[in-house]
């Protein structure tokens, strides 16, 4: 019996590849060239693939789930987010989203960690002088950041990374405030302190973690009137979209003084960057790395085989189906 054919649009770990070759007929990208809305439609009509297993960056909006075969079943993609691909167009066509939550948590709440560490201590501006060879030697009030210990740390969104990273930030000694949608119950039996509305969170934090997913209603959810909420002094920290930032306003921030710092790891428009952040020398900035361990990676592929075995190979349903 031939194999179905399953349409990769991004190499993935070799270890993906090879499950993926084992169980599938593949059209793989090798060069790992993005490819645009019609040439994945263009693909998998000329494969015939019953299957797609994406990545964030692929736009598959409605246009392009309208012009895919027949015959694709399911779209999997190699991320938690969806927010590059129209569900109601994929629902409309009875073709099965499914995402990789869980599994990304801790390495996505590290980097969180690691831009609210290098954000508070100044790692970034530390790091480009020694490297310019202008460090002229250990001095009383040099690069002096903050220190976390005692900070309240404002998690917005509280999923499975806020709750990993509230887990390691307590490490670190922060206090813990969050702002969700639902109330959880085992996050505040272990002290974090819940906010029923944005100005008392924003203005009861020292540092802003956001994990909001994209999408029309959380656009610019960081906007100058909430910015101007925020402590003075304080940090922000985003490692989930970057569409949720207002640009402009929060580099505005960064520049009078207002925040100390940000760290960001996403970008509305990614990969180009809003240009103030170029020469704004208190924000880190990070290449969207999250997800970005060996192992989460593997485990982030393997999860879209799971959904993709379920549907095309098994007839069931995909196990993280979305919506
Ligand atoms: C996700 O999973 O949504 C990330 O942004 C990509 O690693």
């Amino acid at each position: 019996m031939s194999k179905p054919v399953l349409l990769l649009t991004r190499r993935f770990p070799d270890a993906v590849e090879a499950r993926a070759q084992r169980d599938y007929t593949t059209i793989p990208n090798p060069a790992d060239v993005p490819m645009s809305g019609s040439q994945i439609a263009r693909a998998a009509a000329e494969g015939e693939a019953v299957g797609i297993l994406c990545a964030a960056g692929d736009a598959l909006r409605a246009e392009t789930i309208a012009a895919l075969p027949e015959g694709v079943k399911i779209i999997a993609t190699f991320s938690v987010g969806t927010d590059h691909i129209d569900l109601e167009a994929a629902a409309a066509r009875g073709i099965v989203v499914s995402n990789t939550p869980d599994v990304l948590s801790v390495a996505t709440a590290e980097i969180a960690m690691l831009l609210i560490l290098t954000a508070a201590r100044r790692g970034g501006e530390a790091e480009r002088l020694v490297r310019a060879r202008a460090w002229t030697g250990w001095a009383p009030t040099q690069l002096m950041g903050v220190t976390l210990e005692g900070k309240r740390l404002g998690i917005l969104g509280m999923g499975r990374i806020g709750q990993a990273l509230a887990q390691m930030a307590r490490g670190f000694g922060m206090e813990i405030h969050y702002r969700n949608r639902n109330r959880l119950p085992p996050a505040e039996e272990q002290g974090a302190t819940y906010h029923g509305d944005d100005t008392a969170f924003l203005g009861a934090i020292d540092v802003l973690s956001m994990h909001i997913p994209g999408g029309a209603a959380t656009r610019h959810w960081l906007d100058a009137r909430r910015i101007a909420q925020l402590r003075p002094g304080a940090i922000v920290v985003n490692t989930g979209r970057g569409t949720t930032v207002d640009d402009p306003a929060l580099c505005a921030a960064l520049q009078s003084g207002h925040l100390r710092a940000a760290g960001l790891d996403v970008f509305d428009g990614e990969p180009k960057i809003f240009e103030g952040y170029h020469t704004a020398p208190n924000v880190v900035l990070l290449p969207h790395l999250g997800s970005a361990t060996v192992e989460t990676r593997d485990a982030m592929g393997f999860r879209c085989l799971d959904n993709l075995d379920a549907v095309l190979l098994r007839g069931e349903p995909a196990p993280h189906k979305v919506g």
